[in-house]
């Protein structure tokens, strides 16, 4: 989605801002722009294409002193990506410039409004609009800019995150929020804008998050002070000391961030259960699921909601929750969720699981379940993120940046969070014995090494990927625990390959997908020894005998699937319910292998972004 920059103090704000697009680059985009600010000209400078585009243009175009300035990764939303549709956007007057991440959207009756009174519009945006509604509250009623956008977004519905200057004024740019996050870093006599701290950290270790409905004048050399929108109260804001480094939102060496970020999560999932996971004392800590015990422990149900990879982290939830803890759970897509009129009672326990902790539509299934008086919990891997702000409570899976727009730690740290609970709920109900519950601990203690031993696989995954990168279709199979695995098998697939791939039940695989099975399309099949192992090795006869080629990815040792596959992947023994952990490594390796071999875009897949923040 689209990615905000802006800078207002001493220094040259083109070098900042340019780079601080590029480390946004990761949430998806289509086009880019920047207009900066001298104090005598607005030099706008914009294109569809990349960041890279937007450099060469500028190098032709402007002249890129100023030392204030924004910058606009669009990600489009209304209207086609081209030159004019992209950001930033002057008002009619050209006395105002902005750039927007969200959707307005009653955007067509007031542009209406507008062309009544004189307005053109050069772009198909709601964007343009918004500027425009300004810029006539600001001439009509004869106030400054703050005070006008702050009349303007009160008429406004939809999300939005902002940042827009006036030529008259050159030592203030005002931002506010709604929907889509914002982040103010605080320097020395220098401010930065941007949509997440990663553009301006090696400036500052300070920030303010906005909250929803809230507004801000950022004036060169001045405090920041936050005003509510709706009444234009002021707020104690709150500077927030930034946990991340460079480092980790840096290639380090590997060709790819999601290549890295697979390679990381031994690390990630030792950073998710450090702390909480405690063995020797038979302990699961959790401050999140302790506080609340009697939420979890009186529900009825578990109802979990998110999109993509992370409703894929919940559907395995929903296996080792019913597994572990005996309790009913309901796994749904939270756009499906919030428009579905629920039945939510005050005792459910939802559980949100967001990677970004910016979803719009996980935000608004959250808000919709609250108030319907569920208790909802939060998994984010983004501190301090507007779903980790939202819920009730939570835990954090302490991941680090994930900049690959495919998700891959995200998914593994996840699902470790979710067993810790499912794990705890159960020692606390009782529905595990105290020698299974330390069993359990052991095991996941040593799922860092073993994903390490699974790690081992890349070179043959590798050579597997080049012997398949031209099929046009995959089929993933895989049943219990591992059926979620094969749904996101193919959704990495599909996502940086652009190679159709559908996960399926293996045992459904009979009433559908079996018709598709010929010597052209590989089915990967997950046949680990635990879990229906000889109903999967069944599956697997039935493709071979219609001539199909399998993929299997099998524990360490395997000789059946051995005997029949095309090709074996091993992996580590463990639990069954931990096997996700492991099958799952194999998996991505592939689609990132396949996608590297075709040329594609790993980190930055067409049309995708990483944090969806309109719905
Ligand atoms: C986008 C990303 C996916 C992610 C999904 C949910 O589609 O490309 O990788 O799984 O959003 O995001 P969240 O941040 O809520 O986990």
């Amino acid at each position: 989605m689209c990615g905000i920059v802006g800078y207002i103090g001493h220094r040259e704000a083109y070098p900042i801002i340019l780079k601080g697009l590029k480390r946004l680059e990761y949430r998806g985009y289509d086009s880019a722009g920047i207009a900066l600010y001298d104090g005598n000209d607005i030099k706008l400078s914009k294109t569809k294409g990349k960041v890279d585009d937007l450099e060469a243009r500028v190098a032709k175009e402007i002249n890129t002193e100023g030392t204030l300035g924004i910058g606009h990764t669009r990600w489009a939303t209304h209207g086609v990506p081209n030159d004019v549709n992209s950001h930033p956007h002057y008002s009619n007057s050209g006395e105002l410039v902005i750039i927007h991440n969200g959707i307005i959207e009653n955007y067509e009756p007031l542009k209406q409004e507008l062309e009544t009174r004189g307005y053109v519009f050069k772009s198909d945006t709601d964007t343009e609009v918004l500027v425009n509604l300004i810029e006539d509250i600001k001439k009509n009623e004869d106030i400054m800019l703050g005070k006008a956008v702050q009349i303007a977004l009160n008429q406004v519905v939809g999300a939005y995150a902002i940042a827009v200057f006036d030529r008259s004024k050159p030592n203030e740019i005002v931002v506010a929020r709604l929907g889509s996050p914002l982040a103010i870093g605080i320097g020395e006599d220098e401010f930065f804008i941007a949509s997440d701290a990663s553009p301006f950290i090696e400036y500052t270790n300070n920030a303010i998050y906005l909250e929803d409905e809230e507004m801000a004048v950022v004036r060169r050399g001045k405090d920041v002070k936050i005003r509510k929108i709706p009444d234009d109260s002021l707020v104690d804001s709150y500077v927030q000391e930034l946990q991340l480094n460079l480092e980790q939102i840096e290639k380090g060496g590997y060709p790819h961030f999601m290549l890295k970020e697979i390679y990381e999560q031994p690390h990630a999932i030792g950073d998710t259960f450090r702390g909480r996971l405690l063995p020797e004392e038979a302990i699961i800590k959790m401050s999140g699921v302790e506080d609340n015990m009697k939420k979890f422990l009186n529900a009825n149900r578990i109802i979990i909601i998110a999109c993509g990879t992370s409703w894929h982290a919940g559907l395995v939830a929903e296996y080792i929750f019913e597994d572990l803890a005996r309790i009913q759970v309901e796994v749904d897509y939270a756009s499906e969720f919030r428009y579905r009129n629920p039945v939510i009672t005050e005792n459910d326990v939802v559980i949100a699981i967001s990677q970004s902790g910016e979803t719009a539509d996980t935000l608004a299934a959250i808000k919709l379940a609250k108030s319907r008086g569920a208790f909802v919990f939060g998994v984010c891997n983004v501190v301090g993120s507007s779903i980790a702000r939202e819920t009730d409570a939570g835990a954090y899976t302490h991941a680090g940046p994930e900049i690959g727009v495919a998700s891959t730690k995200a998914f593994t740290t996840q699902i470790t969070i979710l067993t810790l609970i499912a794990l705890r709920m159960a020692r606390a109900k009782g529905t595990i014995s105290s020698s299974d519950f330390r069993h359990h601990m052991i095991e996941l203690e040593m799922i860092p090494e073993k994903v390490e031993i699974a790690l081992k696989s890349d070179a043959l995954v590798s050579q597997i990927a080049d012997i398949y990168k031209n099929a046009k279709n995959f089929l993933y199979l895989g049943r219990g625990y591992n059926f979620p695995v094969a749904l996101e098998g193919a959704l990495k697939l599909k996502e940086i390959s652009y190679i159709h791939a559908e996960g399926y039940p293996a045992a459904e695989m009979k009433h559908g997908p079996i018709a598709l099975i010929d010597e052209n399309m590989p089915t990967v099949v997950i046949a680990t020894k635990k879990g229906h192992y000889d109903k999967i090795v069944s599956n697997i006869q039935e493709i071979k005998s219609r001539s199909g080629v399998i993929i299997a990815i099998v524990t360490k040792g395997d000789v059946t699937v051995k005997e029949l596959a095309d090709h074996v992947i091993e992996v580590p023994e463990t639990l069954e319910c931990l096997a996700p952990l492991l099958t799952t490594i194999p998996l991505q390796l592939l689609s990132y292998h396949i996608a590297v071999l075709l040329g594609k875009n790993v980190d930055q897949p067409r049309n995708l972004a990483k944090s969806v923040t309109v719905e």
